[in-house]
């Protein structure tokens, strides 16, 4: 039993945020959120929420790591052949949600998902370190294994499979996605309740800027 939730509250006390101020791009204002982030110290601030729908419209969420964003998108990597990944080949929407807990702030990404170039994966995978590289060959991600043995066996087994290789090749079912977004919103946290919340949609290739009710 865990004692006290309906009084754990605490007061939010964010800077007011400015419609007029926020730029015309959502992706720039991300940008602009993620270095005053940086800058706050936040721990991990790429961490990500990412939520997908499986089958049947039952939705499921994880973290994974924001590693690009460029002016179409929000980039992250995992293994293709994982629940998400099949949950994206089946579904494109997702939702992608950074919470910045000390900065009381919070941005929610909507999105359709696309694989990124195999190129473009593989420049990131050879920027990762060595034994992240080894684990991407090691993990079936999401299957089912009998226990940790069999996961450290096969991975000294791959770590002598490539050591006289230097540069480890991308296993294919392994890469990055983008997140194509439609609507952003950038929600920060106030006094009494009354939070701030700028929320861009995409209508007829245009951002538009609106406010909403906490
Ligand atoms: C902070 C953090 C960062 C993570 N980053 C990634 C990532 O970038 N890619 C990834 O595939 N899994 C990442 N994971 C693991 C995922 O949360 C998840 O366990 C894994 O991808 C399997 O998810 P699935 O079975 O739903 O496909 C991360 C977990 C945490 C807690």
């Amino acid at each position: 039993m865990i004692e006290n939730l309906h009084s754990m509250r605490i007061d939010y006390s964010g800077k007011d945020l400015i419609k007029k101020k926020f730029k015309k791009n959502p992706i720039k204002q991300f940008n602009l959120w993620f270095q005053e982030a940086v800058k706050f110290k936040i721990k991990e601030p790429n961490a990500m929420i990412l939520s997908t729908i499986k089958k049947k419209n039952k939705p499921t969420s994880r973290t994974v790591l924001l590693k690009e964003v460029d002016n179409k998108g929000f980039i992250f990597f995992t293994n293709y052949n994982s629940n998400k990944g099949v949950e994206i080949k089946n579904n494109k929407n997702v939702s992608l949600n950074f919470l910045w807990k000390n900065m009381e702030r919070q941005i929610i990404i909507e999105g359709i998902t696309k694989r990124i170039s195999e190129i473009s994966s593989i420049n990131y995978f050879n920027k990762r370190p060595r034994d992240s590289q080894i684990s991407a060959w090691v993990s079936d991600q999401s299957k089912k294994i009998k226990n940790k043995t069999v996961l450290e066996n096969q991975y000294k087994k791959m770590v002598k499979k490539f050591e006289k290789i230097e540069i480890i090749p991308k296993p294919t079912c392994w890469g990055g996605y983008i997140v194509l977004p439609n609507k952003i919103e950038f929600w920060q946290g106030k006094k009494s309740r009354l939070h701030d919340r700028i929320c861009y949609k995409l209508i007829n290739k245009d951002w538009k800027k609106f406010r909403l009710s906490p």
